[in-house]
């Protein structure tokens, strides 16, 4: 399992998102209402980019095509079978960890949110 801390700038304040560069690609993380939530910074229906979009609650929405995924579990709003990746983020300490390398498409049960 590949973990990566996330630097205090890395950390979207509430309402806000921030974008962490990984291994080629992209990994937004939303602050929603103090919790936070990462994602591939790339939509499964045709590849856009997913940090520009509309986020309403829990769903971001692609500006490409404007399907909408809930950033908590990456299922699509009106179809289940269109995911977008999800990533873990884990508190330890006082120290925010981005779970990588795992193919889970939801947030595991053991995570911890920030809240
Ligand atoms: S690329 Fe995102 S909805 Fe089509």
């Amino acid at each position: 399992m590949t973990r990566k801390s996330l630097a205090p700038p890395q950390i979207p304040e509430p309402g806000q998102r921030s974008l962490i560069f990984h291994d080629g690609g992209t990994i937004v993380i939303f602050n929603v209402d103090g919790r936070l939530h990462a994602i591939k910074n790339e939509c499964p229906h045709a590849g856009a980019a997913l940090c520009s979009g509309r986020l309403t609650g829990h769903l971001i929405q692609c500006s490409a095509h404007g399907l909408r995924f809930d950033v908590r579990t990456g299922a699509m709003s009106s179809n289940a079978g269109l995911r977008v990746h999800v990533y873990p983020i884990l508190k330890h300490n006082d120290e925010y960890v981005l779970e990588l390398g795992t193919d889970s498409t939801s947030v595991s049960s053991n995570a911890t949110h920030i809240n």
